[in-house]
């Protein structure tokens, strides 16, 4: 079973690899998995990912990735090459999703299906012409990236029960939009506090700001890693 401290994946949205560097020295080993998103990764984040690798933690590749299945299956394979552990597609449709389980190959990256982003709300999906009930369409995705052979989802607190009755026990599900009780939402919508997240059957949870923008991020991380240990 996964040690609560290797549950907790760092968002490193940070502007430059300095900041997240700076950041990395502050946590120490308080942390299993660092997340690399679309900011740092156009900002020097490749090399950091080498570097995290070569000593020795997980590196989450945030690239929610939405393309033809062509485009995907070739970045999938090199972002797989590079040796990270975890990779976000857009599970959208299934055409995307086998895409990207050709590009994974035999390789040991495991691949996460973005179901809906924790800053939409139901009006933001009736926008978009999409009528299914948000909660519906996470359970539909998440099913559709299970049965392509997916090895988890990335969905908010409020969906992971469901989704872990409808894909079973091996299906990770990694919930961002966490936010310890007291503090700031920022943008995001459906939130939830680590140990809800935890006890609604997340696997990992993915925290950014509660974290960053901490006036002390190693207290703050350590508060969170003893909320998911008391949750489990
Ligand atoms: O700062 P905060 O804790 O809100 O950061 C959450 C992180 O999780 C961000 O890096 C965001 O891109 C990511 N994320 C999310 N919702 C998803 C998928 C990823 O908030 N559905």
């Amino acid at each position: 079973m996964l040690k609560a401290k290797d549950r907790l994946i760092i968002a490193l949205d940070v502007p430059t690899p300095e900041d997240a560097r700076k950041l990395i020295n502050q946590l120490g080993g308080t942390v299993g998995v660092y997340k690399i998103g679309l900011e740092l990764l156009f900002a020097g984040g490749v090399p950091l990912m080498d570097k995290l690798l070569n000593s020795g933690h997980k590196v989450f590749v945030d690239a929610k990735l939405l393309d033809i299945g062509n485009t995907v299956e070739r970045t999938v394979t090199n972002i797989a090459r590079l040796g990270a552990t975890f990779l976000t597609i857009h599970g959208t449709d299934r055409k995307t999703l086998d895409a990207a389980v050709r590009g994974r190959g035999n390789s040991a990256l495991k691949l996460l299906a973005i179901t809906v982003l924790t800053n939409l709300q139901q009006q933001d999906l009736n926008e978009q012409g999409i009528t299914m009930p948000g909660d519906k369409l996470v359970e539909h995705r998440a099913k559709l990236a299970h049965d392509a052979g997916f090895n988890g989802v990335v969905a908010s607190g409020f969906e992971a029960a469901q989704i872990r009755k409808l894909c079973g026990p091996g299906f990770n599900i990694i919930t961002p939009g966490i936010r310890p009780s007291g503090s700031e939402s920022g943008d995001q919508a459906r939130i939830v506090t680590p140990g809800k997240a935890i006890g609604s059957g997340a696997d990992y949870i993915v925290v950014g700001r509660p974290i960053t923008e901490a006036v002390d991020p190693l207290k703050a991380a350590t508060d969170i890693v003893a909320e998911i240990e008391a949750a489990l």
